[in-house]
C-alpha cells in the first residue's frame, strides 16, 4: 500500500499542511528542527496509534491548539481509502474511514501500514525490555490487526488483576479480611487466555523474524553477525512456529500458581507476557551491554528491515520510513541500504543534508523549512 496524500492540522509544528505523495521514494530534506520527522511521525501514528518518539499524545498537538488531525488518502491495489484520526489529549481520540461516521481508532489499524526506522530505535537494543515488547507487539498487530484487541484486553485484565492483588496485599498487612481466592482464580483464567494468545503470536513472530534479522544484519554490517533472537519468557515458553494455545495457557496458569503467594504479598502480577523480554544476541553475546554503538545501531536497523521483509513477504507491503538514517552510515553502507530499499512500493526518507540521500533513491524531493513543505 502507499499514501497518496497526507494532510495535517495542528499536528506538532504544523498549523496546516497538505503533502501529495507518490509511490516510490520521497525524501524530505531540511535543516534541523524544521519539521521533517513530524511528517513521518504522523504517518507512523496512523499505522500504530502511537508515536515513535513520545508515549502520550499531548506533545503531538500543536502548542496552544486543542486537538490535532491526521488525515491520509491510501491506495492498496485498486482500492483507495481515506483515514482520519483526531487526537484529543486527555479525552478519547476519534477516527473516521472514508468520511463516514465515527469508528473506534483501533478500527483504522491495517489501512496504513508502516515500518519506521528512527534514531530512537537504538533503545530497542540498549533499552528496557518494554521497548522490545512494544516492538514485538506492534509487529504482531501489523501482521494481524485484530491483535490490537487482544493487547488491550490483556492490559485491562492485568490492571484489574493487579488492583485485586493490591487490595489483598493491603488487607493482609492491616489484618483485614483475606482474599477470596476463587475471584483470583477467575482472573488467572482471563489472564491465561489472552496471555496465551499474545504469547503464541509473539513466539510465532520471532521464529519467522529470526532468519530475516540475521540476513538483514549481514546486509547492513557484512560479516558482523550472526544474529539470534531469543524469547525470554517468565513462564518458560520457547519460540516455535506452532506452539498450541492450550499448551501456553497451561504454562501460564501453572506459572501463576507457582508465584501466587509472592503475588499476594507484593500485590502485583509477577509472570506473563508483560514481564517477558526478547534477548538480542550478536555473535553469541547479548547485544545489550556488549555491542558497540555502531553494532547496536546496525542491529536496530536490521530489526526494522527484517520487519519490512516479513510484512512484504506476507502480502502486506508497508510504507518504509527511514528517519535520519543515512547520515549515520558510511558511503558503502549507504549504497547497500539504498539498493535494498529502492524497490519498495513507497519509501519516505528524511535527511538534514540532501547529499546524504544516495543517488539510487532518486525520487520526489521536498524541502522542509519552518513548517513549509515545498516540492522541489
Ligand atoms: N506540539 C508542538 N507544538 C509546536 N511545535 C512543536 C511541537 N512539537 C514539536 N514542535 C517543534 O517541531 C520541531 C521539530 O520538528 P522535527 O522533529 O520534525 O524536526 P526535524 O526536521 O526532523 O529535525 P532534525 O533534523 O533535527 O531531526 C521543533 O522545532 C519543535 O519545537
Ligand atoms: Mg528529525
Amino acid at each position: 500500500m502507499h499514501v497518496t496524500h497526507l494532510s495535517l492540522a495542528d499536528f506538532r509544528s504544523y498549523a496546516r499542511v497538505e503533502v501529495p505523495l507518490d509511490p516510490g521514494v520521497t525524501a524530505f530534506v531540511g535543516a534541523n528542527g524544521q519539521g521533517k520527522t513530524n511528517l513521518v511521525e504522523a504517518v507512523g501514528y496512523l499505522a500504530t496509534l502511537g508515536s515513535h518518539r513520545v508515549s502520550s499524545d499531548a506533545p503531538l498537538v500543536r502548542m496552544g491548539a486543542e486537538r490535532a488531525v491526521i488525515r491520509a488518502a491510501v491506495t492498496q491495489g485498486e482500492r483507495s481509502q481515506l483515514v482520519e484520526l483526531e487526537l484529543n489529549p486527555g479525552r478519547a481520540n476519534r477516527a473516521r474511514i472514508n468520511r463516514s461516521s465515527q469508528v473506534r481508532p483501533r478500527d483504522v489499524l491495517g489501512i496504513v501500514r508502516t515500518v519506521l526506522f528512527a534514531p530512537e530505535d537504538l533503545a530497542l537494543v540498549k533499552g528496557d525490555p518494554g521497548e522490545r515488547r512494544r516492538f514485538l507487539d506492534e509487529l504482531v498487530t501489523a501482521r494481524s490487526p485484530r491483535m490490537a484487541g487482544v493487547r488491550s484486553d490483556y492490559e485491562r485484565v492485568l490492571k484489574q488483576r493487579n488492583t485485586l492483588l493490591k487490595s489483598a496485599a493491603m488487607a493482609r498487612r492491616h489484618g483485614g479480611r483475606s482474599l477470596d481466592l476463587s475471584t483470583l482464580d477467575v482472573w488467572d483464567q482471563h489472564l491465561g487466555q489472552v496471555g496465551a494468545e499474545l504469547l503464541a503470536q509473539r513466539l510465532d513472530l520471532i521464529a519467522t523474524l529470526q532468519p530475516l534479522a540475521d540476513k538483514a544484519y549481514a546486509d547492513v554490517a557484512p560479516g558482523g553477525g550472526p544474529v539470534t533472537l531469543e524469547y525470554r519468557s517468565s513462564v518458560g515458553a520457547e519460540a516455535g512456529p506452532e506452539r498450541s494455545r492450550d499448551e501456553l495457557y497451561a504454562q501460564l496458569i501453572e506459572a501463576l500458581a507457582g508465584v501466587r503467594k509472592q503475588e499476594i504479598e507484593r500485590g502485583v502480577t509477577l509472570v506473563g507476557p508483560h514481564r517477558d523480554d526478547l534477548v538480542l544476541g550478536l555473535r553469541g553475546m547479548p547485544a545489550k551491554g556488549y555491542a558497540s554503538h555502531g553494532e547496536s545501531w546496525s542491529y536496530a536497523l536490521a530489526l526494522r528491515l527484517a520487519s519490512y521483509e516479513l510484512l512484504r513477504g506476507e502480502g502486506n507491503e508497508p510504507v518504509l520510513v527511514l528517519d535520519d538514517v543515512f547520515a549515520e552510515l558510511d558511503a558503502r553502507r549507504r549504497e547497500r541500504l539504498a539498493e535494498l530499499v529502492a524497490p519498495g512500493e513507497q519509501v519516505l526518507v528524511t535527511a538534514a543534508v540532501g547529499d546524504d540521500v544516495p543517488e539510487v533513491l532518486a525520487g520526489a524531493r521536498y524541502a522542509v523549512s519552518a513548517g513549509e513543505v515545498e516540492r522541489l
